[in-house]
């Protein structure tokens, strides 16, 4: 099909438990794209914006993308709030790539958002199980480091070696986020201090799980055919796919498999015309670590059970065959819900435009960006090559 979309530029807040509140870091993030514009973008041009929020905690529920257009300085183009949870981010992406396929603007703004900190701890577990279901888990007492808790341990009662495999991706992340200044944690942790954390949900310990962070991040998308007005180095979006699966994880037929990041990936890599050897580095939504051992495999590049072996290998570290999270993935980096899924793209932004310094990805061609809505709910799967 050829390319997409172009992003022209990206901008990104440090993510954490932040001072600013929910304007600020939106400003910050979409001031910071708009400057990394190579020949500059006129903020008149950009004829679409969206934004991609939970709106955690209730700071503005209804409405929420009409702040994007003020503190963009967007006021009269039509903005619209996208949120599928955690995957907010990843289908705002895909929306202002369909907007810029209509043909009615060269330019479209996607941002991501969310401020999580400012809630005590009781109201988080509210605001962070409103994406899950209902009836039988969230009123079950559920939260979704116990939903991801039973997922790791069906996986690990299959696959001999799966609890080490997490605590690699605990410990690789960590080790990747120190490299990256935007990241909520920026120090190491070794496979042993992960194992040894306090248990959040059984075979889950404090290090398994994302944080709760602060924090944004913005993107310019051009039409591929208007890219090299902007810049000379675009990255070039050439496949997207998106998916969804039965909210409840009892509804499943086995809850160690995605099917909607399994539908998402094989649409996005027929698209792009791409083979799974192609790809120079993923970006997966490790939510939980176990997470990132199910991406490996509903995304083919391991099956049923090797992604432990492909993790202890040190195949997925920096330096090895496919490198994963190289901005330390939602684990290290931070997991501010409606910003991941554009994060994402900033990394692959600035790993293809050999720009990413410290974490640098040797010779990064092309790169893969995984975001999922809840426990495997909704989920996309975007390609991306250098320009
Ligand atoms: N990884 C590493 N360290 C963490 C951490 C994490 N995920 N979460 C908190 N910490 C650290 C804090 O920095 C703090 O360290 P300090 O004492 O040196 O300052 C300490 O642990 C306690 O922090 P606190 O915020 O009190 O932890 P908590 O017990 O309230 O929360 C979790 C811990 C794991 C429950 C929380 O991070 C969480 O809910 N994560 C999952 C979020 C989620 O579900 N997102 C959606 C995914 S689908």
């Amino acid at each position: 099909m050829g390319h997409r979309a172009a992003i022209v530029g990206a901008g990104h807040t440090r993510f954490g438990a932040l001072d600013e509140g929910p304007r600020a870091l939106l400003r910050t993030a979409v001031d910071q794209a708009f400057a990394s514009v190579d020949r500059g973008a006129e903020r008149a041009r950009v004829g679409e914006a969206f934004l991609a929020t939970l709106g955690f905690g209730g700071w503005q529920i209804g409405n929420s993308s009409t702040l994007l257009g003020e503190e963009s300085g967007l006021v009269g183009v039509p903005t619209t709030r996208v949120e599928n949870a955690c995957a907010s981010g990843g289908f705002a992406v895909r929306a202002g790539v369909r907007a810029l396929e209509e043909g009615r603007s060269d330019l479209v703004l996607v941002a991501g958002l969310e401020k999580m900190t400012d809630l005590r701890a009781p109201r988080r577990r509210y605001w962070l199980g409103v994406s899950g279901d209902t009836e039988w888990e969230r009123l079950a007492g559920l939260t979704f480091a116990g939903v991801y808790g039973l997922i790791a341990s069906a996986y690990a009662h299959r696959h001999p070696g799966a609890r080490d495999a997490m605590a690699e991706v605990a410990a690789k992340n960590h080790e990747n986020g120190r490299h990256n200044p935007n990241a909520h944690f920026q120090k190491a942790v070794s496979r042993e201090e992960v194992l040894r954390a306090p248990r959040v949900a059984d075979p889950l310990g404090l290090l398994d799980c994302c944080p709760v962070s602060d924090g944004a991040a913005a993107l310019l998308l051009a039409r591929p055919d208007r890219a090299r007005e902007f810049t000379d180095t675009p990255v070039f979006l050439e496949g997207l796919g998106a998916a969804s699966d039965r909210l409840a994880v009892q509804e499943r037929p086995d809850v160690t498999r995605f099917a909607a990041t399994r539908r998402a990936g094989e649409a996005a890599f027929q698209e792009a015309r791409m083979g799974r050897s192609q790809v120079s580095f993923l970006e997966v939504h490790d939510c939980f670590t176990i997470a990132e051992l199910l991406a490996l495999e509903d995304l083919g590049f391991a099956g049923p059970g090797e992604a432990v072996s492909m993790t202890l290998s040190g195949a997925t570290r920096p330096g090895g065959r496919l490198p994963v999270n190289p901005d330390g993935g939602l684990k290290a980096k931070g997991h501010p819900i409606g910003a991941t899924g554009v994060s994402q793209v900033y990394e692959v932004f600035l790993q293809l435009r050999a720009a990413a310094g410290a974490r640098q990805v040797p010779g990064a061609e092309t790169a893969l960006a995984h975001n999922v809505g809840g426990a495997g709910a909704t989920a996309t799967v975007s390609l991306f090559r250098r320009g």
